[in-house]
């Protein structure tokens, strides 16, 4: 499957590269493309990989993560790597009790509800995650000229997981104590928007070429409750690394009603799920942010005629926007054909040549 090769010799620097120019807004030779959750279970090798390791201890281990980071720029040629960890690692390196579980997601030992509970998250420094200095340092150095992508989570989508104790269609012991104490809430949110940064900034400085705020469940407010309860947070973190120079990405799910928001947060490219088509993202943000996405995941199933003429229709609509990074609404599912996902990195480079 090792068809790509990720470190060529005589190429440019990865902050030159075509997706952090895309992400300015500069003049590409092709749409550049990746796909969130490329790193991970639809890979035979990365199964492999991952045999009898539980999911935190793989995140923890340097050379596991700059395999697994890896793995899918060889098998697919995508433009960029996602840093292999998750959203609830820096959670757990400040001393979170947290496990991740297969087919579930986090789970949190006990649950944050009470002031008390604020004690249970202390900052975060370079010295808490010095294994992720060491991961993205060796990752990137493995890379060459393909750039990585660092990641945090965004404070809402973090502190749902540590109020609810694990994953919530409803988020409603979030919503009660957003309501029922705001102060609380902005306490807990602050700390998060401090160890978001803190981890945005360890992957940065480690040689991340870009940086993206996953605030994957804010689509489950109304617009009023985002700018009051989560706004302010979110642009802590993003305005907190701009001195950093690398692009911005900010991404959510179901969040149509919320993109002009959460772009004006403090984001240089908006992340757009399949539910809103680029065209509409671009118009809702003023033709003034570069965005990334969108193509459904489900489509990877479809006949690839049918996929064909969806993939085509992405890069067109990307084009109206400054500029375009072409990925998926949301993850990769896990039982993709990644021989497909291979298919649709040639196929965008192919229709987006210029
Ligand atoms: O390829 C990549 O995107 C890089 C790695 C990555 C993972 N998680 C690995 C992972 C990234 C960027 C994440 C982010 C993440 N984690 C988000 C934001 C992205 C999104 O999907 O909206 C969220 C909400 C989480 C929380 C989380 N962790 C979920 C929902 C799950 C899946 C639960 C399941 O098993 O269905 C996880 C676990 C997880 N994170 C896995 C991987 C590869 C599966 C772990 C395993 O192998 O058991």
């Amino acid at each position: 499957a090792a068809s790509h090769d990720p470190s060529p010799t005589s190429s440019p620097s990865p902050s030159e590269s075509i997706l952090v120019r895309a992400a300015r807004g500069e003049q590409v030779p092709h749409t550049p493309v990746w796909f969130m959750r490329q790193a991970g279970r639809s890979l035979p090798e990365y199964r492999a990989l991952r045999e009898g390791v539980p999911m935190l201890q793989a995140c923890r281990t340097p050379d596991l993560v700059t395999e697994i980071t890896v793995q899918p720029v060889r098998r697919h040629g995508v433009d960029a790597a996602i840093f292999f960890s998750d959203i609830v690692v820096p959670l757990h390196a400040v001393g979170v009790d947290l496990d991740i579980v297969p087919g579930t997601g986090p789970v949190v030992a006990q649950p944050f509800r009470t002031r008390a509970d604020l004690d249970r998250l202390p900052e975060l420094t370079p010295e808490t995650v010095p294994d992720i200095t060491q991961a993205v340092r060796q990752t990137v150095s493995e890379l060459g000229a393909t750039p990585l992508i660092g990641f945090a989570g965004a404070p809402f989508t973090l502190a749902s997981y540590l109020v609810e104790g694990g994953p919530s269609k409803t988020h409603q012991h979030t919503k009660a104590l957003m309501y029922g104490d705001p102060e609380l809430w902005n306490d807990l949110c602050a700390r998060l928007a401090q160890i978001s940064g803190a981890f945005l900034r360890v992957q940065a400085e480690a040689g991340a070429s870009a940086v993206q705020l996953f605030d994957s469940w804010v689509g489950a407010l109304p617009r009023a409750d985002y700018l009051r309860f989560v706004e302010p947070h979110s642009r802590a973190v993003l305005e907190g690394v701009a001195d950093l120079g690398v692009p911005r990405i900010h991404f959510g799910v179901v969040t149509g009603e919320l993109l002009p928001d959460m772009a004006a947060a403090g984001a240089d490219v908006i992340g757009v799920d399949y539910r809103v088509s680029l065209t509409d993202a671009v118009a809702r943000t003023g033709g003034r942010y570069a965005v990334q996405g969108n193509l459904d995941p489900a489509l990877v199933f479809a006949p690839w005629e049918a996929l064909e003429a969806k993939v085509r229709d992405v890069v067109e609509q990307g084009r109206q926007a400054p500029g375009h990074i072409f990925n998926l609404g949301h993850g990769v599912l896990p039982d993709t054909d990644p021989t497909v996902l291979t298919r649709v990195v040639e196929l965008v480079h192919e229709v987006s040549a210029r």
